[in-house]
């Protein structure tokens, strides 16, 4: 059996792949050996199956034995450790969650119900790097890898309604803080029928902007507010989170030069705890009529769903409350828009810390145990 180390397993995105990972019973076909940055000598997890006490993360000669590494420990220590243990020589499969080696021209960013055949080839050509992609971009492919893959996409514009729990944890604790620190400031009020909703207003925003509201993580409030930035700067005026949207889908599609398909809007967060939406103008390369249109998104993959155009069952099914916790991608509100019958409107939800984190991680390891 393949020697599997995982680093990064105790984290918001690793504890997700542990629980998937179980639930697939993903550890029965391998020897999981655990590591840590803090913790060596302790017993590892329970994952169902004998491991051996911890090991150092950052100790190459360990690392070195293993035939697969999986980490979701996050970019600082892929920069810190991942040079360094190809320069001792290890020639094993590095699977990461991160983004510090997604363009790198020697690694692949994995996503295999929508680009199987690219991973394939990268391993029959000695590739070894696997990492998984941007979460927005996977959760848009997920819903829209039909049209891309038949060739239909001219461009498009991604328009995003980002979760909380894509800036982390701590993030996600925030926005709930906010929430009731928004709610306890009006209590009395909406206790009381008869008070007036301007006095609750003013009283909401005047708590949102006081120096007691809690904005250590996000650096603004956002529960009952939106974030229209997320990522740093470029001198493009794009953020870094717009940026990969074009980099990272043609990647993973294995697009480049004349072939680039253009893809640009503006990310945005909101108060969603882990699940990410998308609002897309489809410009295609031909007028498909839509029930054509519907058919190629539902048939694409496993998991991405078409939810019909209609207003109670867009409130029902397509929504981040609907959609937490499953690994299904609805994608609806499926219509040809004003400015003619080349271009779609589209709305998508997914699960930012499963097919935009974890899962297309868990099925890497299990591509390469085939
Ligand atoms: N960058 C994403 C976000 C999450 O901030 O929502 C990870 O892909």
């Amino acid at each position: 059996m393949k020697k599997v180390g995982f680093v990064g397993w105790r984290g918001m995105v690793g504890s997700v792949l542990m629980e998937r990972m179980q639930q697939e019973k993903d550890f029965a076909d391998i020897e999981p050996i655990f590591f840590t940055t803090s913790q060596m000598g302790q017993p590892g997890p329970d994952v169902g199956v004998e491991v051996p006490p911890l090991l150092d993360a950052r100790d190459i000669a360990s690392l070195s034995q293993m035939d697969i590494i999986v980490t979701c420990q996050g970019g600082d220590y892929t920069k810190a450790v991942y040079p360094e243990l190809r320069n001792s020589g290890w020639d094993g499969y590095w699977i990461d969650a991160a983004s510090a080696l997604r363009m790198a021209d020697d690694a692949l960013i994995v996503l295999d119900p929508v680009n199987l055949n690219v991973i394939k080839d990268g391993i029959a050509s000695g590739v070894k790097n696997y990492i998984g992609g941007n979460c927005t971009v996977s959760l848009m492919l997920m819903a829209m890898g039909g049209l891309f893959n038949k060739g239909l996409v001219e461009w498009t514009s991604a328009m995003t309604y980002q979760a909380a729990s894509g800036a982390g944890a701590q993030n996600m604790r925030e926005l709930i803080a906010q929430m009731g620190a928004i709610e306890k400031s009006v209590a009395a009020e909406l206790a009381d029928p008869a008070s007036a909703i301007l006095d609750i207003d003013r009283k909401v925003v005047a708590a949102m902007r006081g120096d007691s509201f809690p904005t250590e993580n996000f650096g603004a409030p956002l529960g009952g507010s939106l974030l229209p930035w997320i990522d740093v700067q470029l001198e493009s005026g794009q953020s870094k989170e717009e940026w990969k949207g074009q980099a990272e889908t043609n990647k993973i599609l294995g697009r480049s030069g004349d072939t680039l398909i253009p893809v640009d809007g503006i990310c945005v967060r909101i108060g969603a705890m882990r699940c990410h939406s998308q609002a897309l103008t489809v410009k295609l390369t031909q007028d498909v009529p839509l029930d054509e249109i519907e058919c190629m998104l539902a048939e694409s993959n496993d998991w991405v769903r078409v939810v019909p155009n209609d207003r109670a069952v867009t409130l029902k099914e397509l929504t981040p409350a609907a959609v937490t916790g499953h690994l299904h991608v609805p994608i609806g509100r499926l219509r040809k828009m004003n400015m003619g019958n080349q271009y779609l409107s589209a709305f998508t939800v997914g699960d930012q810390l499963l097919w935009g984190a974890a899962e297309p991680l868990r099925r890497m390891l299990r591509i390469l145990l085939e």
